[in-house]
């Protein structure tokens, strides 16, 4: 088939390169000249510059110039195509809906190509980006005021984890698609042929608007997820006497209808699409007049999530961050990306910076070019500046009074011994990853030690704790 991917980012890419492997012709578009010959050169550290993906160079190098094109222009390819993808970001604006702005631009530059076809075949026009239910219906109402005939609209949402898109494009869970007409399902299940009666794939064939409101439900249920470890697991175990998170979390993920995913605490859910779909997700129901207070309350926890290590570190640590120098290890949402977008650190380190801290000291091994776009745009808060940016975690501990782990990178766990080499107690380490199972030794060392889920209760707020629950007899009582 003749396949145009419009938009050349996280999901078009992998997605062009893909569709490629299977024989399709693909001809990968993006309005960006300079993200076009970064593709055309096939040079491993040009794609990456755009989008950094495992295996993603390789494949392209596989297909180039035989099965996959990259253009600026596709004017030309537009006559015979039989589908369309439509790969376009679509962020979200301040009150939680979709800013459909490029998305519409390419919409309509599409439709006043298709609409001088002089071909007649069949085109399916399928909505890839995660779009608002009912946006397939907006596309085919664009298709119609520009006049274009003999086309379908389609919802074929995309679930890709960042670091595993080429993986995951290869061996999906699931293959959704929402559509019409069998005549467009059809033309979709050739597309698809490697998947369509694939033993282990589910592909599920339903309406347009099922198929976008799908993928909402799937990032907001995860997001759920990991906010129900987040914000009761990690509680129990750092509040309630002598309860183990990692026990806990093997208990209760033994039950085979419990997923191991997303029991692992952190400092909070980022990245580009949990934090953004919720967001939208409980803006579509509210203008329905629907009741969101869940979603509302997974939103609010995974927020708090980001900084409460800040508050507990105050409060139980009773570390006081005024005038103190932090070092930050791991900037990026996730390991193996050098994504910040609603990454835990961005929050941490504004709470920081309001909590008065004199320098923050920052590292990560992936994202350091990100993060000085981020914190150098002069436009931005002043206190930025106390931002300095290390080539090692040893050198970003350097004359610190505590570090903040943010993110789950390899490198970072089991640091005790980097920890003790580069600074001495006392000291605080605030663990958002629970990144050091060995914690123990910095304690016994003198080291303070605070992770989520860490129960790190003093004996005396244990024996309070213990108490107020009526397991204990109160202290006055007892005399
Ligand atoms: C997510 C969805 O997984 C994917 O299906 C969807 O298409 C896009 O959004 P991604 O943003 O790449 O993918 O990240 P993911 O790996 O899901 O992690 C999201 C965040 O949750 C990260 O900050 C991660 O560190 C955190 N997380 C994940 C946890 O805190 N605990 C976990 O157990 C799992």
């Amino acid at each position: 088939m003749k396949i145009i991917v419009v938009g050349t980012g996280f999901v078009g890419l992998p997605h062009a390169a893909v569709l490629s492997e299977a024989g399709h012709e693909v001809y990968a578009y993006d309005i960006d000249p300079k993200k076009i010959a970064a593709y055309q050169s096939g040079e491993a550290a040009q794609i990456e510059r755009y989008v950094n993906e495992p295996g993603l160079a390789a494949a392209i190098a596989e297909t180039k110039d035989h099965y996959l094109f990259f253009t600026s222009d596709i004017s030309s390819q537009c006559e015979d195509a039989d589908v369309f993808f439509m790969c376009i970001n679509t962020p979200p604006n301040r009150d939680g809906s979709t800013d459909l702005t490029y998305y519409l631009k390419a919409a309509h530059d599409i439709a006043g190509f298709l609409a001088q076809r002089k071909n007649q075949n069949r085109v399916v026009l399928v909505n890839k980006s995660t779009v608002p239910v009912g946006t397939a219906r907006l596309l085919e109402r664009i298709m119609h005021e520009h006049d274009v005939q003999n086309f379908g609209v389609a919802s074929n949402p995309e679930f890709l984890a960042q670091g595993n898109a080429i993986d995951g494009s290869r061996r999906p869970d699931r293959v959704v698609v929402g559509a019409d007409t069998e005549e467009d399902y059809k033309i979709l299940r050739r597309v698809y042929s490697q998947f369509v009666n694939h033993v282990r794939i589910k592909y599920v064939e339903t309406t347009p608007e099922t198929a976008e409101a799908i993928k909402y439900m799937g990032n907001t249920l995860l997001l759920t997820y990991i906010s129900f470890w987040n914000g009761v697991g990690a509680r129990v175990a750092e509040s309630l006497p002598n309860v183990r998170m990692e026990d806990l979390k093997i208990g209760v993920t033994a039950d085979t209808r419990i997923s191991t995913w997303g029991s692992y605490v952190s400092n909070g859910a980022g990245g580009s699409c949990f934090g953004k779909d919720i967001q939208s997700l409980i803006y579509q129901l509210n203008q329905a007049g629907c009741s969101t207070d869940l979603l509302q309350a997974v939103y609010n926890i995974n927020e708090y999530q980001k900084t409460y290590l800040i508050d507990r570190a105050i409060h139980e640590a009773n570390f006081n961050f005024n005038q103190k120098t932090v070092a930050i290890l791991g900037l990026a949402f996730k390991k193996r990306t050098n994504d910040m977008r609603d990454s835990a650190a961005l929050k941490a380190v504004e709470s920081l910076l309001s909590k008065g801290v004199k320098s923050i000291r920052a590292y990560d091994p992936l994202a350091m070019e990100a993060a000085q776009q981020h914190w150098f745009n002069p436009n931005k808060n002043y206190l930025f500046e106390r931002i300095s940016y290390h080539d090692t975690v040893q050198e970003a501990l350097e004359g610190s009074d505590a570090v903040y782990i943010s993110t789950d990178w390899e490198e970072f766990r089991g640091l005790s011994r980097t920890i003790e080499k580069a600074v001495e107690p006392p000291y605080l380490v605030i663990d958002g990853r629970r990144m050091i199972p060995d914690y123990q030794s910095l304690v016994d060392k003198g080291y303070q030690y605070l992770a989520v889920g860490g129960a790190l209760l003093e004996p005396e707020m244990e024996t309070a704790v213990l108490s107020a629950n009526g397991l204990v007899p109160e202290p006055e009582k007892q005399a």
